[in-house]
């Protein structure tokens, strides 16, 4: 995505590095920020020759940790200490969406088992109602999208459209083998999440409402 404050995602990459202690099992969600908070730690890593290990939340991530020299786990293994991550959207009771990246299921399922959760975010991802700019991406069973779409439509959804692949044609397959519904809701309640989550053949949505989650604004002043 663009940067479009460089200074202050800088700035908050390095508050993230900051908070790094030696032994962390730390959560990565993904986007720029997160990218620039990595480079700040590995950084750490290399200087205090500290022990530090990662659970990425996708391949790209797993990717950049690697050549970074970040040691990389697993939930098998560990559970993240904290974990930190974007955003696309953030509303007034700090509930978000999420899953620009597709990624929502493994961040959610970190999120989810990290008891410390930074979000990292400018003045750009802050909305007033969620569903401003982005809408609820859905990651769907392949063989259930059609019966999902129906009953997503019974929740409200009013516009819905198949995530298109880049790059290539058809549609974006996630990690997980999956397909993403993006969703345009009217008006999003709180209960819009676990009303999603009960339709089979959902894996898991983008909406996180009444997680435990810390703010980090990236801004200037
Ligand atoms: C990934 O699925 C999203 O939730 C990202 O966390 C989000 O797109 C943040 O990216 P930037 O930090 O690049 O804005």
């Amino acid at each position: 995505s663009a940067i479009i404050n460089p200074e202050g995602k800088q700035k908050v990459a390095r508050q993230i590095a900051g908070k790094v202690k030696d032994g962390d099992i730390l959560g990565v969600g993904s986007g720029s920020t997160v990218y620039l908070a990595l480079v700040a730690i590995a950084e750490r890593i290399k200087t205090e020759s500290l022990n530090i290990k990662a659970i990425p939340t996708s391949l790209e991530i797993s990717l950049f940790c690697s050549k970074l020299g970040i040691p990389l786990t697993t939930l098998f293994e560990h559970t993240p200490d904290w974990l930190f991550d974007g955003a696309d959207e953030v509303d007034p009771n700090n509930w978000l969406i999420k899953g620009r990246g597709g990624a929502m299921f493994k961040e959610k399922l970190l999120i989810s088992s990290s008891p410390v959760n930074y979000i990292i975010v400018d003045d750009s991802k802050m909305v007033s109602r969620l569903g401003t700019n982005f809408p609820v991406p859905v990651e769907v069973f392949p063989q259930a999208l059609l019966t999902v779409e129906k009953q997503l439509r019974k929740l409200g959804a009013t516009d819905i459209s198949l995530r298109p692949a880049k790059g290539k044609d058809g549609p974006i397959i996630t990690e997980n083998g999956n397909m993403i519904l993006d969703c345009k809701f009217g008006r999003i309640e709180g209960s819009l999440e676990r009303d999603i989550k009960s339709i089979t053949g959902v894996i898991e949505s983008g909406l996180f409402i009444d997680y435990p989650v810390d703010i980090l604004m990236a801004s200037n002043n």
